[in-house]
């Protein structure tokens, strides 16, 4: 019986953890999920989702061996193979995350940014095949950037170029506080939390009636938000034409950094389709300079039915035993 060859892809998010086993031709072919906040303790959390990939491994029609493993996190540093003070983790400082895994196996362990894993997903299996200039935007419990300029992924000086999200959108005095430390930071506005206290905060200076009054904080979520906004509730409604003209400002200012040909969103708001797209791309027009008017395209991830983040990690390890 020969043994196939697959890679892990490991997409850390802020709430969900997303995993699978993908071939050389990027099918998923096995793919589980845990609650990150689950694992207090970074080791923990890597041996969980070592043993749960090796059972996944033993459960595939085929024997497989695990070639290696991509992982695409917040703040992850390629160079490093670290997660470094990540905003929406449970994890503080400094973890070796590569080294973590590789107390389980010797294979490699890469470890980049979610974006950028998403973003050379992207790349290789979606809708950026063959475009040179895109950049791929997460709007999920966070606000993640990955910048493909001239046909490369865009590390910078240290790994962690490409951290939009914690541009200021707002100055100094704005109350809304980041969890990477500052104030003010663009994923307080624009991501999926960012809309919830957009949304809170509108339903607090309204006295309009809104079903969604009666449920905490803690409860509230962005989909009910956006269900509630489907039925026609103005206050939701609102949020995410707030949220969408704050995405319009941020896109605006990205595209002068690069001049991309597209740019795609991802995740939790990007699902919520025109309620977001259209006040997105109106502020963007609004406020680009005039040399990039009607040049950018909005769009939503190519990857619809699995996750650009697994597969994007995945293709790392590829990467990385064909180099070596
Ligand atoms: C982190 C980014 C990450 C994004 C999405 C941000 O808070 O700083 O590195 O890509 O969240 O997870």
């Amino acid at each position: 019986m020969t043994t196939l060859k697959v890679a892990a892809g490991i997409d850390i998010g802020g709430t969900n953890c997303v995993f699978g086993l993908v071939d050389r031709n990027g099918r998923v072919l096995a793919e589980d999920s845990l609650s990150t906040p689950g694992y207090p303790n970074p080791a923990d959390f890597a041996e969980a989702v070592w043993k749960k990939l090796i059972s996944q491994s033993g459960r595939l029609k085929v024997k497989a061996e695990i070639a290696g493993i991509g992982i695409g996190a917040p703040m992850g540093n390629i160079n490093k193979g670290t997660i470094e003070y990540p905003a929406g983790l449970p994890w503080k400082g400094i973890t070796p995350l590569a080294d973590l895994f590789k107390s389980h196996t010797d294979r490699p362990v890469i470890v980049t940014n979610d974006a950028n894993a998403a973003a050379v997903g992207e790349m290789i299996y979606g809708a950026a095949k063959g475009m040179k200039n895109f950049v791929v935007l997460t709007l999920g419990t966070g606000l993640g950037s990955g910048f493909v300029v001239d046909g490369r992924l865009v590390y910078g000086n240290d790994g962690f170029a490409g951290e939009l999200g914690h541009t200021t959108i707002k100055p100094g005095f704005s109350e809304r506080e980041c969890g990477c430390g500052k104030k003010g930071c663009a994923e307080t506005y624009i991501s999926a939390t960012g809309l919830k206290r957009t949304f809170v905060k509108i339903m607090a200076d309204s006295l309009e009636p809104c079903e969604l009054r009666k449920i905490s904080f803690d409860k509230l979520d962005s989909h009910m938000i956006y269900e509630a906004a489907v039925k026609g509730d103005r206050l939701a409604k609102r949020a995410f034409d707030y949220t969408g003209r704050m995405l319009g400002i941020l896109l605006a200012d990205l595209v002068a950094h690069t001049s991309p040909e597209a740019v795609f969103l991802f995740g939790g708001l990007a699902a919520a389709g025109s309620l977001i797209f259209e006040p997105a791309v109106k502020s963007m027009e609004e406020n680009l300079l005039h040399i990039y008017r009607g040049k950018v395209k909005i769009l939503p991830s190519g990857i619809k039915e699995k996750n650009a983040a697994v597969l994007g990690a995945s293709s790392l390890v590829w990467a990385e035993t064909e180099r070596t």
